[in-house]
């Protein structure tokens, strides 16, 4: 048990209020931590953003980018879309956006704001995620989206006419699209000087938030007298109200941070007064690990230790199991939430005292010399240390244990993350800039750059797919038909090439699998059974052609949940899968995809995915007996992961959907192809491999 603790140096307040250049509007707050939980608006007072709220106005009635920097749960999110609206942002059929990098954070924000201002979700408020609108038109003013949705709104709307303000929240998270957000929105203003932006972040790096957006000195010094905002970017601090944390680190290295995970919550829950805590983990795996210790060790102990809920968070649970996290703690009870990163910032938790921190989080990764992504726990930055600990200050004092030594935080962790850009893929990315008319996509006004080789790959890849052009321009209609396609360009071609090779109904049904996390029920304890279920479905094939005989299987039940509970299919999953189905069927209607059945012709579907994923195609190594694959592109070392019904049936040629990274890179999804498909679909991409001969 690692119950070696060493209390931190480090100073506890979590905002460098020295930052220079800000414009500070001092208030002198009184730290008003009575819960007298009273009306709504009593409660809307009482956050720190509220002081601000004239200035916030102020700044953004004069300037067309603002800037809001202030400690996370101080109402940057849910009140400032509210105060522009009662200001008449929203006035004459004009729409209020907030984005969040999150989907999560999305439906959360959305429906906060909703009960706040006494009004039914989907109507004055709405939020918009990818395969789910619940907006109105003509009757929605506050629209909570993701970045990325924006984004598709942009092709059918590349000004965004009807958004008054833009609020690009979480801006500190520096994900993809946001940064693409970021470019398009500087571009937006020069057409569009009157719509106003608000740029909302965590921490500070304001200043170079601020660079970004101040390039307009010249044109104002022309404009002179005339009326109209200001083009260089007003900042506001908020001063948050934050209370000291104390920070506990290990004395030694732990090697597993799971177990210390659920040793020192145990020991928080022996030792500590009453209050809830908040672990940081990486994902779905490790976080249904330490609820099932949890769990164990909570009935091992018998009634003493049942004040003690577990409850997990992150992207794939169920909403009524996201919900619960928000509920207030019964009294008596303590609180335990299980958490990925979405806590660290996108949403806050009531009640939080203890904080146990992990030191990881799973980031995306990407190589551009072996081309590939993938997903990987790995070390977090400094400033994420930080905010992390600062959840336990939200009530009173709080501690928060780091599951790691302070040498370690001192000289080992970066200060800040990497932008996502800048370790992603950027096929999607570059595509998206394409179909909204940007060119010269190495010359695009990038708040940070993207390195030149992974924009070399996307652009590769994107032209074997046929979807660019000599000239790097979308090919018609190929390339436009897979822009307007909601999903990774490589799922699209596949939907494309389906019409021709007469499966789209089945190509559409894998499309909507591919694109939920899993579709069946893990975390039960029970992997023996869920794999027995699994070969009820599975065939050699591969996992996309398991996928259509689960589909297959739910329709022919009636869609019977009963059904589901005895194959350990995931019932809430599939009816996302039906749902995100239709909306797949529409979008391929509307782009002239014709939709028809193959009837069981698995050829034609297994060539349909090559034609997408031939990137992806590797070659078992000979004589393995380890189940070593090499990718054909890099000759990177890669494994059939064992939640794949061909794990151990190792066929010699397979292509995957995607890559994990565990103790050896994974891959997901797999099907096996005959390798001269990959002549067929892709031959400018496979021509300078080995000789086809060698494909044999
Ligand atoms: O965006 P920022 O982190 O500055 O704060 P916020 O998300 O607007 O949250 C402000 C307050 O609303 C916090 O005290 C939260 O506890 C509360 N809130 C909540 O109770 N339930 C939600 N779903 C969202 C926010
Ligand atoms: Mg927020």
């Amino acid at each position: 048990m690692p119950q070696f603790w060493k209390p931190g140096t480090e100073k506890p307040r979590l905002l460098d209020d020295e930052e220079g250049g800000l414009l500070f509007f001092s208030s002198s707050h009184s730290s008003s931590s009575g819960f007298g939980y009273s009306s709504i608006e009593r409660l809307r007072q009482r956050l720190p953003v509220y002081k601000y709220r004239t200035a916030i106005l102020y700044l953004v009635e004069t300037h067309s980018t603002t800037i809001v920097v202030g400690e996370t749960g101080s109402g940057k999110t849910t009140q400032i879309p509210q105060y522009l609206k009662e200001a008449g942002w929203a006035d004459g059929g004009r729409v209020i956006a907030c984005t969040q990098p999150r989907r999560l954070a999305v439906q959360a924000v959305a429906s906060r704001v909703a009960e706040e201002m006494g009004v039914k979700l989907g109507e004055e408020v709405g939020y918009t995620i990818r395969f789910e609108d619940i907006t109105k038109n003509g009757v929605t003013m506050i629209k909570v989206l993701t970045d990325g949705a924006l984004l598709r709104e942009m092709m059918d709307d590349p000004l965004l006419t009807k958004y008054s303000v833009i609020m690009v929240d979480e801006a500190h998270e520096r994900s993809i699209s946001t940064d693409i957000l970021l470019g398009l929105l500087k571009k937006i203003q020069r057409r569009r000087p009157e719509l106003r932006l608000i740029i909302s972040s965590a921490t500070i790096e304001a200043k170079s938030m601020s660079d970004f957006f101040n390039t307009s000195k010249k044109r104002r010094e022309t404009e002179g007298g005339v009326q109209g905002p200001r083009m260089d970017p007003a900042i506001l601090s908020v001063e948050g109200r934050g209370f000291n944390v104390q920070i506990h680190y290990m004395e030694e290295p732990v090697s597993n941070y799971v177990q210390a995970a659920v040793s020192t919550v145990l020991s928080i829950h022996d030792k500590e007064p009453m209050g809830d805590i908040l672990v940081f983990l990486t994902g779905q795996d490790d976080i249904d690990a330490v609820v099932q210790m949890l769990n164990e060790e909570i009935q091992s102990r018998g009634r003493n230790s049942s004040g003690l809920l577990t409850l997990p968070l992150y992207s794939g649970l169920p909403r009524a199991e996201q919900e619960l996290v928000f509920t207030s703690t019964p009294r008596g009870k303590r609180k335990v939430v299980i958490s990925t990163n979405v806590a660290e910032t996108s949403l806050t938790l009531e009640g939080i005292v203890y904080v146990v921190d992990s030191g990881f989080s799973k980031q995306r990764v990407y190589d551009p010399i072996s081309d590939i992504e993938n997903l990987v726990v790995a070390p977090i930055s400094k400033a994420s240390a930080r905010q992390r600990a600062g959840r336990a200050g939200r009530i009173r004092p709080g501690k928060c244990y780091r599951l790691y030594t302070e040498e370690y935080f001192i000289n080992e962790m970066a200060t800040e993350g990497i932008p996502e850009i800048q370790r992603s893929n950027l096929v999607s990315c570059v595509i998206q800039l394409k179909a909204l008319g940007i060119d010269n996509i190495l010359g695009f006004d990038w708040p940070a750059s993207p390195s030149p080789e992974a924009m070399v790959r996307a652009l590769e890849v994107l032209y074997s797919l046929g979807v660019l052009d000599d000239d790097a321009k979308l090919t018609s209609p190929a390339g436009f038909q897979v822009a307007e396609i909601p999903l990774d360009p490589m799922i699209s071609k596949m939907i494309l090439s389906s019409s021709q090779l007469g499966c789209s109904e089945e190509i559409i049904t894998i499309a909507a699998i591919l694109s939920i996390q899993s579709i069946w029920v893990s975390g039960r304890g029970a992997q023996k059974e869920l794999d027995e279920a699994k070969l009820r479905f599975a065939t050699a094939e591969g996992d996309h052609v398991t996928f259509l005989n689960v589909y297959k299987g739910f329709f022919q039940s009636g869609k019977s949940s009963q059904w589901c509970h005895k194959n350990f299919v995931n019932y809430h999953a599939m009816k996302k899968v039906i749902e995100i189905r239709d909306q797949l069927r529409r979008t391929a209607q509307r782009i002239g995809i014709s939709l028809k059945s193959c009837e069981g012709d698995m050829l034609a579907v297994r060539k349909a995915i090559t034609t997408g994923f031939f990137a992806n195609a590797c070659h078992l190594e000979a004589y393995s007996h380890s189940g070593k694959y090499k990718t054909i592109r890099g000759s990177q070392e890669v494994y059939i992961h064992p939640s794949s019904v061909l794990f151990r049936v190792n066929p010699k040629w397979v292509i995957y959907h995607s890559l994990v990274s565990t103790d050896r890179q994974y891959m997901r999804n797999v099907i096996s192809i005959d390798p001269s498909w990959l002549t067929e679909v892709a031959p400018h991409f496979y021509q300078h491999q080995r000789p086809t001969s060698m494909l044999h």
